[in-house]
């Protein structure tokens, strides 16, 4: 048996702010139990519901030096789905509204104590990890760690560890010295082939310098990142690396996401039935929303953070031209003001077609899912994207730009020999992305049959872990070898 450790910032069901989560809650069910036991260290936020604070039990607690202060490290832990996952406690740390806090000093000494304190805690879990699965800039000190604090300890200096970029926008970049001053981490692991980058401390940096191998979450982005436009100025390490970086697509939870089970929806449906069946979640969101009753209409959804990595500068450029044709469209989202009031004031000029939520719900977004035609996701970059999975999965037709994962799970329609799962445009321009929504929207019209055979294909598509963590399985082997 070989055990894996993942440690990072979020995980489904427990806490959630993006796609992040929904992959540290789905995958670790995924893998093969006979030869892996997967288990997930996460912070303890107070801002968790509850009724999922309610399943942890506490196990133990120590002190640890941090930051010039001992602070107390409490271990929680919670089995959940067949997966065992263990929680970080500090009160002081994991306070809040929100898990992010959006002020990166503040996040930064969160996430350094987090890291430190997850690897502090092995020792006492009765479990013993061969490798450490770490995500994103919050958990990239500890592959530092691994090889600077830890070393000395033989049961951590033969602990693999492997980094896996969610987003590479987010790096965790601060000053040297105060970073030097929370982390403890001596002067001379902040040079320019370490910790630091561009005169700053990068916490990212440090995770993808120290781990013996880097994923990222679609073969696509695996190769942009390698090049300046997407590499956010870590391009240069990315391909100095390159022998040791490597694109998994990402996978959905097939039972959470599932039209003939969703307990989110009115009216559930399959592969076989949707041509009679999902109409009827049409009519009840039109209804729910105070959207124009219209069996025709095609509907649009969008379901996202509303930031500029998905491509909402380009909506808000056609939004009123798009408004003039025969649509509805349906947005979900929260995030920067700009977008949010944009949205609010299209709906408030065509409340009859345009309906803006500006808030974050679990159940509106199945219904969403469930309910459009097709599902808009024009994104500047997109590292995979889970949202363009489960709209194939519901026969929601995605249109999107050529980036990505998007690239690498929607396959373009092709109408000369009935080939492709959805409608995609290469250059980040507004009115190419209109072209390509109109052209949705000739099929839709004009050629229904087509349509419903683009959703045969969708609802075909396998985009389940299945596959995925197979690969997944085969790296974590690779790294750990034979165990005696
Ligand atoms: P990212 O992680 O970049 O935000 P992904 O497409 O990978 O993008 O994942 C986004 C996830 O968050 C999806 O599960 C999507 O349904 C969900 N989501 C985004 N915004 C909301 C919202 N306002 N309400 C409910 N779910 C949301
Ligand atoms: C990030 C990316 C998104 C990806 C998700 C899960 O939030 O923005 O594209 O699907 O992580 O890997």
């Amino acid at each position: 048996m070989k055990n894996i450790l993942f440690i990072a910032s979020e995980g489904v069901p427990f806490i959630k702010t993006g796609g992040l989560a929904d992959v540290v809650g789905s995958l670790p069910k995924c893998v093969d139990k006979r030869y892996f036991d997967v288990r997930v260290i996460m912070p303890k936020y107070t801002c968790m519901k509850q009724e999922m604070k309610d399943l942890m039990k506490y196990k133990t607690h120590f002190y640890m030096d941090f930051h010039w202060n001992n602070e107390y490290v409490g271990i929680l832990e919670a089995e959940y789905d067949g997966v065992k996952y263990y929680f970080i406690d500090n009160e002081m740390m994991f306070g809040g509204f929100k898990p992010y806090s959006g002020n990166v000093y503040d996040d930064i000494v969160k996430f350094s104590f987090f890291s430190k304190a997850a690897l502090s805690a092995i020792p006492l879990l009765d479990f013993e990890p061969d490798l450490i699965h770490c995500h994103d800039w919050q958990t990239g000190l500890v592959p530092v760690y691994l090889k600077e604090r830890f070393s000395d300890n033989p049961m951590f200096s033969r602990m693999k560890s492997v980094m896996t970029i969610h987003n590479l926008k987010f790096q965790g970049k601060w000053d040297v010295k105060d970073v030097r001053d929370i982390t403890g981490i001596p002067a001379s692991f902040f040079t320019p082939d370490k910790l630091e980058a561009y005169k700053d401390a990068n916490l990212l940096k440090g995770g993808l310098v120290y781990a013996d191998a880097i994923t990222t979450v679609s073969d696509t982005y695996a190769e942009e990142i390698k090049t300046p436009f997407y590499g956010e100025g870590l391009d240069g390490l990315l391909r100095a690396r390159s022998g040791s970086l490597r694109g998994i697509v990402n996978g959905i939870d097939y039972e959470d996401y599932d039209p003939s089970r969703d307990k989110y929806i009115e009216y559930k449906y399959d592969a076989k039935n949707f041509r009679k069946e999902k109409i009827k979640n049409k009519r009840a969101l039109q209804k729910q929303l105070g959207l124009d009753q219209d069996d025709k209409v095609m509907m649009i959804g969008i379901v996202s953070r509303l930031t500029d990595q998905k491509g909402f500068d380009l909506i808000a450029y056609i939004m009123d031209e798009l408004c003039q044709d025969a649509v509805q469209i349906v947005v979900l989202g929260t995030g920067e003001e700009r977008y949010e009031n944009m949205f609010r004031h299209f709906d408030w000029k065509y409340g009859n077609k345009v309906s803006a939520n500006i808030y974050y719900s679990e159940e509106l977004s199945h219904r969403i899912y469930a309910a459009c035609d097709a599902f808009l996701m024009p994104s500047l970059f997109e590292p995979c994207g889970l949202s363009q999975l489960m709209a194939l999965r519901y026969g929601t037709v995605p249109i999107v730009r050529e980036t990505g994962g998007l690239k690498d799970t929607v396959q373009p329609y092709n109408e000369f020999d009935s080939t492709g799962t959805g409608f995609s445009f290469m250059n980040y321009n507004a009115h190419e992305m209109l072209a390509s929504i109109r052209y949705a929207e000739r099929i839709y019209y004009d050629k229904r049959r087509e349509w419903n055979k683009m959703i045969d294909r969708a609802m075909a598509a396998d985009f389940s872990w299945h596959v995925s963590a197979e690969k997944y399985q085969e790296m974590y082997d690779w790294l750990i070898g034979d165990k005696a």
